[in-house]
């Protein structure tokens, strides 16, 4: 097990929006959180990196406790964060935005730019063209490119495929099969269930900041009721 989150609570304020949160995920595996609009996927994501530190439960990862730690312990343990608003430097070039992330890592491995290119040859592409002249579909490329520059084990991605077009879904799910055969685990979190069903091994559908159900993606896929109770607007 890579990652085992336990009876995690996390307060925006006096707002509870997590309430004993707990699952896991195995070394390998893409898993992804699924619930509708504002149910606590982000927060989730955001609790484990450290962005909003849970009050009570425990986070390890790799066996280790990491709750409570700051984002930049976080990272050097071996996760990296693809947020919703994905963070890339406007002003800099493609190229300089993925070079960042890798000065910044502890980490080195399989990932390189010229990987990171080959994986997405549109960022190649646009090497030299500044972050804020990219299409939202390239922005999300670049952002994930930076994810993996880092050379994490563990990634957290928060709604990969919002907003892309259906195309550029497709080739999206190409490559998180190819970041799964690299090993590096993914941990999503996306209310796109065909998208879901596409990359992962399994599901956690959370409602109103609760894990109210664990299974297969195929078993969520087939469960009409689960769906049109917690998935569907
Ligand atoms: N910075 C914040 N301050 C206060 N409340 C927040 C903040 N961010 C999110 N929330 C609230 O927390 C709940 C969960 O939000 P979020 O984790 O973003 O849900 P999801 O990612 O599933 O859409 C929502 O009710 C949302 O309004
Ligand atoms: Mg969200």
């Amino acid at each position: 097990m890579i990652l085992q989150v336990l009876q995690v609570n996390t307060f925006y304020g006096s707002s509870h929006i997590l309430q004993d949160v707990s699952f896991s995920v195995n070394s390998g595996e893409v898993v992804s959180l699924l619930g509708r609009n504002g149910v606590g996927k982000t927060t989730t994501l955001r609790s484990i990196m450290g962005l909003t530190p849970p009050r009570s439960g425990s986070i390890l990862f790799k066996n280790k406790e990491i709750i409570g730690k700051p984002p930049y312990e976080a990272a050097w343990a071996g996760l990296a964060y693809m947020p919703d608003d994905l963070r890339i430097f406007p002003d800099l070039t493609c190229e300089e935005n993925l070079d960042i992330a890798a000065k910044l890592s502890r980490h080195t491995g399989y990932w390189n730019r010229e990987r990171v290119e080959e994986l997405f040859p549109v960022l190649r592409a646009r090497r030299k063209q500044k972050g804020l002249n990219l299409s939202g579909g390239e922005k999300k490329m670049l952002s994930l490119g930076r994810a993996l520059m880092a050379n994490p084990e563990l990634i957290l991605l928060d709604e990969p495929s919002e907003g892309l077009a259906p195309l550029v879904v497709g080739s999206l799910i190409q490559v998180i099969q190819e970041i799964k055969e690299k090993n590096v685990t993914i941990l999503l979190a996306d209310q796109n269930l065909k998208f879901c069903r596409r990359v992962c091994n399994r599901g956690y559908i959370v409602e109103k900041g609760r894990i109210v159900l664990e299974e297969t993606m195929e078993g969520i896929w087939s469960n009409e009721e689960v769906i049109k109770r917690y998935l569907v607007l």
